[in-house]
């Protein structure tokens, strides 16, 4: 359950001062930029500053595991990037214990585990891209960081979301969703309102199987980040380069296909998340060409079956989301952070506006991804 703004910035004070951060806490800051977890910007007197996280125990039932994970990466990042990379990774600061985060109990009102990074200082966040060239950056950024994890030494990282790209299994629990809404008037109300989306999202459940039938035996698993939005990218403010890559909740073994089939999905139209209107919700050939020639020149390890995948990918992961959006609406919108209602709708709409224009172009789409065509 969304739980923010329930914190008072006591309270967050007293647990940024159970992580090393050197001297006093001063203030807290809540950050408003991410979706799932709940961020605050502690400064200290000396005026350092630091990124405190509360993970989000709904999204992330394990976090034992979430955090095990974030620090293999953040060490393999450390090793690899060597001296003076501090700007270009994430940096978890221990704490007091020496662990890594720190877990407050029912005693201290409610159990939860924490976190904290160095902020890294002159970097700004984009909610939204808006031009070819930040699309380029994003997607180049995003395929490099996959590349800096194919020598990580095994084993390999938790399934911090068990099935998070099984779509065929998103697809099962948006049945059970609908089963469930039907059993209550609320539900009902919800259901009655997604009568449309629920139809088109039933004559396209077959696409949900093109990566984990046949194919799939040639597509590699490879570490991938599995949030590839731009406000997952710091920018730095003096230069405008793609620094560093954030949000490595579900940095796990998966396809590169659900990678940028995940970029697609958010970056290669113009219309906002949630709009109303889904007339922009199409795919624009300029921004899907820079985001695939940003990705392939980052992804420099890819495989030609891979290649091949990564406008299924895009088919997929765009169906996927119109899934889960849907699966939220239905729900009473317990996952995604809602604002309005039938905001989880209208997300969902624009999702499959999209997939409608994706495969509408197809075929163009795989030439410009390039390589031999799929039959
Ligand atoms: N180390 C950091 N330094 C500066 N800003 C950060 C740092 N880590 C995250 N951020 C900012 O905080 C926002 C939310 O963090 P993120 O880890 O993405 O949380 P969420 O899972 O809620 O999206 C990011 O979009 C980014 O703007
Ligand atoms: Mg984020």
């Amino acid at each position: 359950m969304r739980t923010t703004g329930q914190d008072d910035p006591e309270a967050v004070l007293r647990i940024a001062g159970r992580f090393r951060i050197g001297d006093r806490a001063t203030a807290a800051v809540e950050l408003r930029a991410g979706h799932i977890n709940d961020s605050y910007v502690v400064s200290t007197v000396n005026g350092n500053r630091f990124l405190l996280q509360r993970i989000n125990g709904y999204v992330f039932p394990n976090p034992a595991r979430v955090m095990a994970n974030i620090v293999r990466i953040t060490r393999h990042l450390e090793r690899k990037l060597g001296a003076g990379s501090g700007r270009r990774r994430l940096t978890l600061v221990p704490a007091a214990n020496g662990e890594m985060w720190f877990e407050t109990t029912a005693q201290d009102r409610r159990a939860d585990w924490w976190r904290m990074y160095e902020l890294i200082e002159n970097t700004t966040t984009v909610l939204r891209a808006s031009t070819p060239e930040q699309v380029f950056l994003v997607a180049q950024a995003f395929g490099r960081f996959e590349t800096q994890f194919v020598d990580l030494p095994p084993p390999p990282l938790h399934e911090t979301i068990p099935g998070f790209h099984d779509t065929p299994n998103r697809i099962e629990t948006l049945d059970r969703a609908l089963s469930a809404a039907a059993a209550s008037p609320a539900g009902n109300h919800r259901r009655r309102r997604a009568i449309a989306e629920i139809r088109s999202i039933a004559a396209h459940r077959e696409l949900a199987g093109r990566l984990s039938a046949g194919t799939a035996h040639q597509l590699p698993r490879r570490i991938v980040h599995n949030d590839c939005k731009i406000s997952n990218i710091l920018f730095d403010r003096a230069t405008g380069e793609a620094l560093c890559v954030v949000d490595l909740d579900t940095t796990m073994p998966g396809l590169a296909a659900h990678d940028f089939g995940d970029m697609v999905r958010s970056m290669s139209h113009r219309a906002e998340e949630d709009a109303r209107d889904t007339t922009g919700a199409r795919v624009d050939p300029e921004l899907f060409a820079a985001l695939a020639q940003g990705y392939l020149d980052g992804a420099s390890s890819l495989t030609e079956a891979e290649r091949r995948s990564l406008v299924d990918g895009a088919l997929v992961l765009t169906l996927e989301q119109a899934v889960r959006f849907l699966t939220d609406h239905l729900d009473g919108d317990v996952y995604f952070r809602v604002e309005r209602p039938d905001q989880n709708l209208d997300r969902c709409r624009v999702q499959l506006a999209l997939l409608e224009s994706l495969l509408a172009r197809d075929t163009d789409l795989r030439g410009i991804v390039g390589g031999p065509t799929t039959t």
